[in-house]
């Protein structure tokens, strides 16, 4: 033990670093060959060139501090969701909202709920706090949300629900949502996760399912806080910005825990211009539809059995240790993410969805590195 062992608290000793995806330039590094990343779900296209235009034009003020409130931005999204601003929080990400909420409402002898083989920020947030948290077993390969109701006590205070989920790219209909939360002690809150919205929205428009009226609960005034992030569909995952919609007494104590101006003015003009590109984003959700059934085929054809996703991401059951394929697969130029540690699927990986050249390269690389059935 090192000499400030004594000085950190056991909570935070305790806490397992988040592990993210690999770096390209890492994995180049360490394989000597090009790569491509569907290792975090990013968009293959890149950001917006509208949003990357309208940061440029913002790097010309970055001499002075953003604006705290990102009010701009707020007032935009409340008016796209039916919203009052005051229903609405910008922050640096979806993540460091997951970890405002976890410290306004947790504290040590408090609890958290969610499933296993969730988002791995999950428990680094509750445990940050202070708090445990409660992790349900997964029922086809998703959130069990009858178990999450009998997990929650009266020293719960949050539920985390990833919806779709990460990793397993499972979905929970609106109907099953509304039902869960009819059923919601008072005591609770509920961190309604949809980093993958976008995706799902479209890919259940596609398959006539009613995904998502999280937005409603909002408008109810009901103990929910939806998460959406710019990460993802538009592009934006190193600018770090995200929102999170909910009431607007609880949002004003978050508020303050939030560090001042972490949302910076470049990323705030990038959110902003991304919302208006809307030819980025439907390539964006078109190459999503086209590109994860010819995956999902081309998957099942070598003998797998992935999860049916709502996102853009597959969730695939190997057979095999994940880090070792992993590895065989970053030799052969790519860049996945194996499900080890925290995700607890150890012999799973999670595929990003790319375009259509890069989904052709995993395939290949796949078929070099493995040989045989992978039925689970
Ligand atoms: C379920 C889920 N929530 C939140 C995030 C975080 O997104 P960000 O912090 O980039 O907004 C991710 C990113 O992978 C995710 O998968």
């Amino acid at each position: 033990m090192g000499k400030f062992a004594e000085m950190v608290p056991e909570r935070v000793r305790a806490l397992a670093s988040y592990v993210p995806g690999k770096p390209i330039r890492q994995a180049e590094a360490e394989s000597g060959v090009k790569m491509i990343k569907l290792g975090s779900n990013e968009n293959p296209f890149g950001p917006s060139p509208l949003a990357m235009a309208a940061m440029a034009e913002a790097t010309k003020s970055v001499h002075l501090y953003p604006d705290n409130d990102s009010v701009t931005l707020r007032e935009r999204l409340a008016e796209r969701h039916g919203l009052q601003p005051n229903q609405l929080i910008v922050t640096a990400g979806s993540t460091y909202l997951l970890d405002l909420l976890a410290r306004a409402l947790l504290s040590p002898g408090l609890n958290a709920v969610t499933s296993e083989r969730s988002f791995i920020a999950y428990p680094i947030v509750t445990g940050s706090a202070g708090a445990a948290l409660r992790q349900v077993p997964v029922r086809n390969d998703g959130f069990d949300l009858d178990a999450i109701s009998d997990a929650i006590d009266s020293d719960t205070r949050l539920v985390f629900i990833a919806n779709p989920n990460n990793p397993t790219g499972t979905m929970i209909s609106a109907r099953e949502l509304d039902r869960f939360l009819d059923r919601l002690p008072e005591n609770v809150v509920v961190a309604l996760d949809e980093a993958y919205y976008d995706y799902a929205e479209c890919l259940a428009r596609e398959r006539g399912v009613e995904y998502s009226h999280s937005v409603n609960y909002v408008r109810q005034e009901r103990s929910v806080v939806v998460l959406r992030t710019f990460s993802k569909a538009y592009g934006l995952a190193a600018a770090r910005v995200g929102y999170g919609m909910g009431p607007a007494e609880l949002l004003n104590y978050v508020a303050r825990l939030k560090s001042a101006f972490i949302v910076s003015s470049v990323a705030e003009a990038g959110a902003l211009a991304a919302l208006d590109d809307h030819e980025h984003y439907d390539k964006s959700m078109r190459n999503n539809s086209e590109q994860l059934p010819l995956m999902m085929r081309q998957l099942r054809e070598l003998g797998y059995a992935p999860v049916e996703s709502w996102a853009n991401f597959i969730y695939i059951e190997t057979g095999e240790d994940a880090s070792t394929l992993g590895k065989r697969l970053q030799m052969n130029g790519v860049i996945v993410r194996p499900l080890t540690g925290s995700w607890g699927a150890r012999t799973a990986i999670r595929m990003t969805v790319g375009s259509p050249e890069e989904n052709r390269k995993f395939i290949d690389a796949l078929k070099s590195v493995t040989s045989g059935a992978h039925a689970r």
